[in-house]
């Protein structure tokens, strides 16, 4: 007879759990016989003391079995996913994804909420009244088919255990762990019969792995499991060092996002889209990958894409806004080179007035007017915080005054 306090001991001194153990685990929580404190230990215990390959590849597989596995049997193109390991101001899935449909790439995508000081794409995406990020798997594969690209978070079909998973590692700081993240990650990406994953893994001190040693044993474990399971992954690791592009929020990065896909996104973020574009297409061998991606840009077809995929989900673009009461510009205090020194900060604040407030915020956010090594004086705006509520904001300035040096 298993037994989850048992479980917890062994974990403790290091003992493997077998396939059956872990199965039970995922299983038992999600049916709720286990319950969330002793999930939380169990999940500690695994924070501090890690899992085998094994373990690994056994905790992903039981994810991919709390729900269905889809299968694409009919499509005439390559299919593909990318993910990103979370950042602040990153929403390179929302520009990508259209970007990637648009040149022939079938796009089904599994994503999640906020976790820890990063953004959610599925809380973004919701910012569109009337976007269902939770529709039946029919319809989701029906999108993916006839419009190339389909955006959903973990639903009670498709991983429903990485959906209560995440929320409990949310809540009890049991985020930064690579087997954890990693069964998160790829039991949403195997669950949607893709072939290739191009993984964004994010490191720096906005990410939740700060080193780019870390960041790439995250890369080689998600590549692992990804062979396992008969995907090819690819990854490449770009720097969380500071906001990526120049909005961090809800409805302002879906405006954003927009913008990059009509051609005048910023600069930083557009790097970090053509270099992951280009190795999505080598996977699905698509040559000439950044001429393709401009010409979809700048024929309108990208954002042609996201248009109907927002509409098929209900989603309402016309309705879409980023209108707030209060803001609050951040001064520089003296004159000297800018640079971001705790940008999860920055990510917290952004979190703490979108979200976690307890009533979303779907027009509030940030907008940053400065990047690492610029050159400021006194009195100019750094970034610019804005809400609904005042007293949110006065919270949020706090947390950013910590997130930047000036040298
Ligand atoms: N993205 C996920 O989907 N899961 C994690 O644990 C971290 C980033």
């Amino acid at each position: 007879m298993l037994d989850i306090q048992k479980l917890i001991n062994n974990k403790k001194i290091n003992q493997f759990h077998n396939s059956k153990e872990i199965n039970f685990i995922v299983k038992s929580y999600l049916s709720d016989k286990i319950n969330d404190q002793d999930m939380a230990a169990w999940l500690k215990e695994i924070f501090d003391n890690g899992m085998s390959i094994n373990e690994t590849i056994f905790y992903t597989d039981s994810i991919i079995n709390s729900g269905q596995k889809i299968k694409f049997d009919n499509l005439d193109g390559y299919v593909l996913d990318k993910h990103s390991t979370g950042g602040i101001g990153d929403k390179v899935s929302l520009i990508l994804g259209p970007i990637l449909a648009a040149c022939g790439i079938y796009v089904p995508m599994v994503v999640g909420r906020h976790l820890g000081h990063t953004g959610g794409t599925l809380d973004k995406l919701e910012s569109i009244p009337g976007y269902n990020g939770l529709i039946d798997i029919n319809s989701f594969k029906k999108n993916v088919k006839n419009v190339g690209i389909s955006i959903i978070g973990q639903t009670n079909e498709i991983c429903p255990a990485d959906r209560k998973i995440y929320s409990l590692r949310d809540k009890t700081d049991t985020i930064a762990s690579l087997p954890l993240i990693c069964g998160s990650i790829m039991s949403k990406k195997i669950s949607e019969g893709i072939q290739g994953l191009v993984l964004d893994i994010k490191y720096g001190n906005g990410a939740f792995l700060e080193s780019k040693e870390e960041g790439q044993k995250l890369g080689e474990l998600l590549s692992l499991i990804g062979s396992k399971f008969d995907v090819d992954v690819k990854y490449l690791g770009t720097s969380m060092n500071q906001p990526l592009g120049n909005f961090s929020g809800l409805s302002c990065e879906i405006i954003e996002s927009i913008n990059c896909l009509n051609g005048k996104g910023p600069e930083d973020l557009m790097k970090v889209v053509f270099d992951l574009g280009k190795v999505a297409c080598s996977l699905a061998k698509i040559n000439s990958a950044e001429e393709k991606m401009l010409n979809v840009i700048n024929n309108g077809k990208a954002y042609e894409i996201f248009e109907k995929m927002v509409y098929e989900h209900g989603g309402n673009l016309n309705s879409l806004h980023c209108t707030y009461t209060d803001s609050i510009d951040i001064k520089a205090k003296e004159s000297g080179k800018l640079q971001f020194i705790n940008t999860k900060k920055i990510g917290e604040a952004i979190n703490f007035i979108n979200i976690l407030t307890g009533k979303k915020d779907n027009s509030s956010g940030a907008e940053f007017f400065k990047k690492n090594n610029d050159t400021i004086d006194k009195g100019d705006v750094i970034l610019r915080l804005f809400s609904n509520n005042m007293d949110n904001l006065r919270v949020a300035e706090r947390l950013v005054y910590e997130s930047y040096s000036i040298n």
